[in-house]
C-alpha cells in the first residue's frame, strides 16, 4: 500500500499512443483510441480506490485540430459517446466530471452534452475527472492574460488606475484567471509511449509537477502501471528550489 502522505493529491496524463497500439495490433486508430477509453475507465477506478483526489487527462489538444478530419470527427464522437455510457457509473460513484479547454471551437451539441454531465455531477467530492480538450498551455496562458487585463480595465476608474492594478497584480490573480483555476496544481504528469515532450499541456500549472515519461502506450495503461507511477512518485524528493 502506498502511505497517503506521499501520495499525489493530482495526477495528470498524456495519453499518447493509441495510433501505435493500434499499428502494433494490425488495427485501425479508431480501435486504438477506443481501447484508450478503457485505460480511462481502469486509472478512474484505480484513483478512486487508492485515494487520489483529482485526475486529469489530456483527450484532444489546440494541435490535435491539424489531424485528418476524418480522425477528428471520430475523436469527437468518441467522447460524446464515451461521456453517455459512462456517467452514471461515475456519478454513482462520486465523481465530478469537467472538460477543460477552448470549448468555443467543440460543436453545439458535445457542449451541451459536457454542460449536463457537469451539472449533473456537479455536487460530487470522492474524485474530480478533468478531461483537457481543445485545450493548449499556450491558449490558456493567453486567455488568461486577456481576462486579467479585461477584469482591471472593467472594475478602474481610469488608464492610470488600470495600469497601476496591472503593475501590482500578483501570480495568485493570474492563477485565478487560467482555465484550471480552483484546481491544485498537478503533483504528477504521466506521459505514456516514449515521447519526452510536453506537447503544450499544462505550461504553468506543471511548472513544478514531478514527471514521468514511460514506453508504455496508453491502451496498456492500467491499473498495475498506474500503481507503479503511484510508487514512483512516493519515492520523490521534491524540494521546489529550496535546502532541506
Ligand atoms: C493519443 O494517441 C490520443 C490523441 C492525441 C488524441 P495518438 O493518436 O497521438 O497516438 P500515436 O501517438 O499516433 O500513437
Ligand atoms: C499530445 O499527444 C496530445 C494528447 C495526448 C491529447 P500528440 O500525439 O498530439 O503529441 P505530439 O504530436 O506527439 O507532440
Ligand atoms: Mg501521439
Amino acid at each position: 500500500m502506498i502511505d497517503k502522505a506521499k501520495l499525489p493529491v493530482h495526477v495528470s496524463f498524456i495519453m499518447d499512443g493509441n495510433g501505435r497500439w493500434a499499428a502494433q495490433q494490425g488495427k485501425d486508430r479508431f480501435q486504438g483510441h477506443m481501447e484508450g477509453v478503457e485505460s480511462v475507465r481502469s486509472c478512474v477506478k484505480t484513483a478512486v480506490e487508492t485515494g487520489v483526489r483529482y485526475l486529469s487527462v489530456f483527450a484532444f489538444s489546440e494541435e490535435n485540430w491539424g489531424r485528418p478530419e476524418q480522425e477528428v470527427g471520430l475523436l469527437m464522437d468518441l467522447m460524446g459517446k464515451a461521456m453517455a455510457a459512462e456517467m452514471p457509473s461515475l456519478n454513482e460513484n462520486g465523481v465530478r466530471f469537467r472538460v477543460i479547454g477552448n470549448r468555443e471551437r467543440l460543436s453545439e451539441s458535445l457542449n451541451k452534452a459536457i454542460e449536463e454531465c457537469e451539472a449533473m455531477t456537479a455536487g460530487n467530492t470522492t474524485l474530480d475527472l478533468i478531461v483537457f480538450m481543445s485545450y493548449s498551455g499556450q491558449w490558456d496562458i493567453l486567455q488568461a492574460s486577456r481576462r486579467m487585463a479585461l477584469e482591471i480595465l472593467d472594475r478602474s476608474n481610469s488608464l492610470e488606475e488600470a495600469r497601476a492594478a496591472l503593475m501590482e497584480a500578483s501570480s495568485d490573480d493570474f492563477r485565478a484567471c487560467l482555465a484550471t483555476a480552483g484546481i491544485p496544481d498537478p503533483d504528477l504528469i504521466v506521459r505514456t509511449s516514449g515521447e519526452s515532450r510536453l506537447s503544450n499541456y499544462l505550461l504553468w500549472q506543471g511548472a513544478y509537477s514531478e514527471w514521468l515519461f514511460t514506453p508504455t502506450l496508453w491502451p496498456d495503461f492500467r491499473r498495475e502501471a498506474f500503481l507503479q507511477a503511484l510508487e514512483d512518485y512516493a519515492k520523490r524528493d521534491r524540494r521546489y528550489g529550496k535546502l532541506k
